[in-house]
């Protein structure tokens, strides 16, 4: 189903028409968010709504409701929607924008457990649908935690506003964590089916709404040079890495308990990997997209000995640039006696004709080095290298890197004589391709992308219970393995993580990319 309607319809005088990137608008439509008050949507979901709105692509109707516990009016909770757009917004700030954007703004104060709140919702939702022409089409974000999904998808269910009904749309978003491990995903998704059909459930991960994720798919499909030697013939190993250098100051309740796999590895990497790894898809439709990444997930072998082949470590006081930092176990909220990890490794191995013997390495981490993202797909030696040996002393191996953030683009490492000199000495160089001197366009947040496709009922970008209850299958076991444990390995903020992770690598004969 798709709700947009065309330009032909509807020309909107805010929008850029040289825009094409997104040239898709949202029909008639409302979003209410639960959780309003917090981090995320303090500084991505209602500042992508208002970029959202400033580039032309939502409705002039549109609707956007916050449900919070606060005794706050509707102009009180108007000016902190304003203040965090006006703080985080990607566009620029316009007055226009805003006014068209406020006078559909609403604040129903209230518990998830007060009945009453959900009917005042209901009336609201009505209201809106009434006076500013919504058409019954309404998405509720759940920027909750996972253990308060049940309860708030009951209240919805309860006074009505869950089910779609002839010509009028509900969806449902729900943020990550889904549950902690396999058994705590199903129950969930269990409470969650029972009030949303499948079809209007929207799991996010954001990073499927990144340009740059995106793009992968673009690289490998759209071009001819890249599929050839992009397999175990060529490919010695591929490493996936998502290093941050903040700390977890300020989400001590959600991340205690939690640590680097749980957050990073079961959703973001697993999906990267999915995107490197699958074959072609059909089509970019949301059913071939998602036939493949389930199979190459299906297709994710576990290393037989954990202990040789996962890594963690937890940051330990030290320098992020010039500010000295605690180390984890000092900061605010988190237990003294933490045994959580903030950085992990895991080796998997794909068995599929494509990467037998191709291992994936996957890191993430808080507190490393520099805040980096990228996959880099690392080639084998040549055959036969026709030069003297000192030659090619600093030749390392070929590689390709695609750079998800920050600086996105793509780079290829490879060989190249170096200048003068009598002898044919090689050394690596670089190739660049970057998104910011190739493009005049600034890439849209993830958010905005993903809440646009919710509002256009567009799927493809967003993770199946199967490939939630997949990923949660090759993770489990190794949180068991580590829960056996005891403390994980220290590494000084700003360092690139425990030795555990460079042994794990040196015992297979290789070394981490330093990005
Ligand atoms: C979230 C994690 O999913 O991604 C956070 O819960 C992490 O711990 C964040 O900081 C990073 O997102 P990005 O887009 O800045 O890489």
């Amino acid at each position: 189903m798709n709700d947009s309607i065309t330009s032909a319809e509807w020309v909107n005088p805010l929008r850029d028409p040289r825009d094409l990137r997104l040239p898709r608008i949202a029909g008639p439509c409302s979003i209410v968010i639960f959780g309003v008050t917090g981090d995320l949507s303090r500084k991505k979901l209602l500042p992508a709504i208002y970029d959202l709105a400033n580039r032309g692509l939502l409705p002039p109707s549109f609707g956007l409701t916050g449900f919070a516990r606060r005794d706050w009016t509707e102009d009180h909770f108007k000016d902190f929607v304003r203040e965090n757009v006006i703080a985080h917004c990607r566009t620029p700030f316009k007055e226009s924008t805003w006014t068209q954007l406020a006078a559909g703004i609403r604040f129903v104060q209230g518990t998830f457990e007060d009945k009453k709140a959900f009917e005042r919702l209901s009336n609201t939702v009505a209201e809106l649908d009434r006076d500013r022409g919504t058409r019954g089409n309404h998405a509720f974000y759940m920027s909750v935690p996972p253990r308060d999904f049940p309860i708030v998808a009951r209240q919805l269910a309860d006074c009505g506003l869950s089910r779609s009904s002839e010509g009028a749309w509900r969806r449902v978003i729900i943020e990550k964590p889904f549950g902690h491990d396999l058994a705590s995903a199903k129950a969930l998704d269990h409470v969650v089916s029972e009030v949303f059909d499948p079809s209007s459930v929207f799991r996010i991960d954001h990073y499927l709404g990144k340009e740059t994720v995106q793009n992968i798919l673009a690289l490998r499909f759209a071009n001819a040079m890249y599929e050839p030697i992009w397999n175990a013939n060529y490919v010695d190993h591929v490493q996936i890495t998502m290093a941050e250098d903040i700390g977890v100051a300020g989400r001590a309740g959600y991340y205690d308990g939690i640590g680097a796999a749980r957050d990073i590895i079961q959703n973001h990497l697993l999906q990267l990997l999915a995107l490197t790894a699958m074959e072609e898809p059909v089509s970019f439709a949301a059913s071939d997209l998602i036939a493949e990444k389930t199979k190459i997930l299906s297709a994710v072998r576990l290393p037989r000995d954990l202990a040789a082949h996962t890594a963690r470590g937890q940051y330990a006081a030290g320098w992020q640039g010039s500010h000295e930092v605690v180390g984890y176990l000092e900061e605010k909220g988190i237990d003294p006696s933490s045994t959580t990890e903030t950085y992990a490794a895991i080796r998997l191995d794909l068995d599929t004709r494509r990467w037998a013997g191709v291992p994936f390495y996957l890191r993430t981490g808080k507190r490393l080095g520099k805040r980096v993202t990228e996959i880099a797909v690392v080639f084998k030696r040549a055959p036969h290298l026709p030069f003297e040996s000192t030659a090619t002393r600093e030749l390392g191996k070929n590689a390709i890197v695609i750079r998800v953030q920050p600086d996105e683009g793509v780079t290829m490492r490879f060989g190249a004589k170096v200048p003068g000199g009598t002898s044919m000495e090689v050394r690596d160089v670089s190739m660049d391709f970057s998104y910011g001197r190739s493009f005049t366009e600034s890439s849209p947040e993830a958010y905005e992308r993903l809440i646009l496709d919710v509002l256009l009922g567009d799927p493809p970008l967003f993770p199946t219970t199967k490939e939630v209850d997949l990923s949660w299958e090759i993770l489990d076991p190794i949180e068991d393995f580590w829960s056996t444990l005891g403390q994980p390995q220290p590494y000084r903020a700003g360092t690139w993580g425990p030795e555990e992770a460079d042994e794990m690598l040196a015992r297979d004969g290789r070394h981490w990319r330093m990005p």
